[in-house]
C-alpha cells in the first residue's frame, strides 16, 4: 500500500485529476455559448469527460471509504469539513451522476427535447451551484497536493493518462450517435436540411 503513496498519494491522484478537469469543463462550458450549433463538440467533450469524472469520483470516494474503514492515516488526516461532507459534497457527486447519466442517456436515445432534455438541464443548475463551492473551497488545495513527491506517482500519471485515452476513445466510438443528433437540432434552426 505505502508503495503507492497511501493517503498523501490519494490526495495527488485526486488533485492531479483535478488539474485535467479544469480546461475540459472550460471547454465544455464554452460550447454552452451556442450549444444548438455545437451540440457535436459538447456531446464529445461531454463523453470525455465520463472516465475522468468517473476516476475523479473513485478517487474521493477511496478516502471516504478508507476513512469509515478505521484506516489509521486516513483518520489522522481527518475528513473534510463538516458542511462539505455533509452538504457539498454529496449534492456536487448526486448531480454530476444526473447531469453525466443524462447526457450519456439523450445520446444514446437520440433526444434534443423533452423531459430528459429538461432534466439534464436541471441537474446542470443545481451542478453549477455545487461544483462553484466545491472549486472555490479546493483550488486552494490543488497546488500543495500536486508539489510533493509521494511514492507511485508513475502510477497516479499513467491512471490519469489512461482516463484521458479512455474518453478519447469512448468519445471517438459514439461520435455516429453524435452527428445524428445534431442532424436533429440542426433540422430545427434550418441548417444542414436534406
Ligand atoms: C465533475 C467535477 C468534479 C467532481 C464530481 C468532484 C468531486 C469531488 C469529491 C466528491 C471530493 C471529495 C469531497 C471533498 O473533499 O470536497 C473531491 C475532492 C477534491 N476535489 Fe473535486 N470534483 C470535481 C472537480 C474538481 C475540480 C475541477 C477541482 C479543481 C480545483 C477539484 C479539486 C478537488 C480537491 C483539491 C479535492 C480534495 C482532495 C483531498 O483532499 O483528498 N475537483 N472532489
Amino acid at each position: 500500500m505505502r508503495r503507492f503513496g497511501g493517503s498523501r498519494g490519494n490526495e495527488q491522484l485526486t488533485a492531479i485529476v483535478a488539474a485535467l478537469l479544469v480546461p475540459l469543463l472550460l471547454a465544455e462550458a464554452a460550447t454552452l455559448l451556442n450549444v444548438r450549433s455545437l451540440l457535436t463538440v459538447h456531446a464529445f467533450i461531454g463523453m470525455l469527460l465520463v472516465p475522468v469524472v468517473a476516476v475523479k469520483l473513485a478517487s474521493a470516494g477511496w478516502r471516504m471509504v478508507r476513512y469509515y474503514a478505521g484506516s489509521e492515516e486516513y483518520v489522522r488526516r481527518g475528513p473534510p469539513q463538516l458542511a462539505i461532507r455533509l452538504v457539498v459534497a454529496p449534492v456536487l457527486v448526486a448531480s454530476t451522476i444526473v447531469l453525466f447519466g443524462t447526457g450519456v442517456a439523450l445520446l444514446a436515445l437520440g433526444q434534443t427535447q423533452g423531459s430528459l432534455v429538461g432534466l439534464h438541464k436541471a441537474s446542470f443548475v443545481v451542478w453549477v451551484g455545487a461544483f462553484g463551492l466545491h472549486f472555490l473551497t479546493r483550488v486552494g488545495l490543488l497546488w500543495r497536493a500536486l508539489r510533493p513527491r509521494v511514492p507511485g506517482i508513475s502510477m497516479r500519471l499513467a491512471a490519469a493518462t489512461l482516463s484521458i485515452v479512455a474518453g478519447v476513445a469512448l468519445a471517438t466510438l459514439t461520435l455516429p450517435s453524435m452527428d445524428h443528433l445534431q442532424d436533429g437540432v440542426s433540422g430545427h434552426v434550418g441548417f444542414d436540411e436534406r
